[in-house]
């Protein structure tokens, strides 16, 4: 594992992939907030872990995320590491989806990783130590039918955190952008309970821990975006130099 610091500070740490990294992190012996919404998830996560200490925040309120972010440290310690991995995922057309909806994914998928980033993140700088990952996805890069807002949410992740590590790189924190294809992790059922879309049907999910070995091994060397899975690379290269391979496909398998 390429983490060298004690704190770990977790959003959407109540599921699937956040919940998995606060387990290995706890079973290395470091001290683990995971932070979430869901109090159910927290405390599965929590079940038999000594080292996960959990908090209810919804990352949507800037207030309670500064609040939150204090608390850990007071608890906890400095804040070595982050995984911004709060996430919803409901699909639909952009003309069916309700409009609170879309607010609400990119409320959630993009402001809320940027409240996270305000409270955490300078704290890490000024200590001149840290890792910083923002959770992205493929679908930050490549856009499909039925995806439109959750792509947008992706889209703009992947934007602001190009930005940041280029705005704060050589200064001690590593920073990882996480751009994953689709995982095995509940947050899928969200689609299949609107609309799944049959082209991520070409995509079979990959596990949870080769997303975060995937990490570790970007950290490690330096490295800053994360594309775990076979051929994920591919298919990003593939997005920018032929968009339009992409478009055919999508609106063959969809059928319009
Ligand atoms: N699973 C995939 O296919 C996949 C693929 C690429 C990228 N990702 C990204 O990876 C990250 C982790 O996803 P996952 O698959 O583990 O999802 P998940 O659904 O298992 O977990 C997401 C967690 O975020 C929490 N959450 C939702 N709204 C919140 C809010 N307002 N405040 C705090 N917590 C909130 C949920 O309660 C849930 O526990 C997400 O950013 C997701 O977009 C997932």
């Amino acid at each position: 594992m390429a983490f060298r610091g004690d704190v770990a500070f977790i959003t959407g740490g109540g599921s699937g992939m956040g919940r998995l990294a606060a387990r290995n992190l706890a079973r290395e012996g470091k001290k683990v907030a995971a932070l979430d919404v869901n109090e159910e998830g927290l405390a599965e996560t929590a079940a038999g872990y000594e080292g996960i200490a959990t908090y209810t925040l919804d990352v949507t309120d800037a207030a309670a995320v500064e609040t939150a972010a204090k608390q850990v440290e007071a608890d906890l310690g400095p804040i070595d590491r982050v995984y911004n991995a709060a996430a919803i995922m409901p699909l639909g057309k952009l003309l069916d989806q309700e409009l609170t909806t879309i607010h609400r994914i990119m409320e959630i998928n993009y402001n809320g990783l940027v409240n996270v980033t305000r409270f955490t993140l300078p704290g890490m700088l000024e200590r001149g130590r840290g890792d910083f990952i923002n959770f992205a996805s493929m679908a930050g890069w490549l856009p499909i039918l039925y995806m439109g807002a959750y792509n947008a949410s992706k889209f703009a992740v992947v934007a602001f955190s190009e930005v940041l590590y280029h705005e704060n790189r050589g200064k001690g924190v590593r920073f990882a952008c996480v751009c994953p294809p689709p995982v095995a992790t509940p947050l899928l059922q969200q689609g299949r309970d609107t609309v799944w879309p049959k082209a991520l049907d070409d995509a079979p999910p990959i596990e949870p821990q080769e997303v975060l070995d995937a990490i570790e091994q970007t950290l490690e060397s330096d490295g800053f975006w994360v594309f775990p899975g076979r051929g994920t690379s591919l298919g990003w290269r593939l997005r920018r130099w032929l968009p339009d391979l992409l478009w055919s496909r999508v609106h063959k398998v969809e059928g319009f």
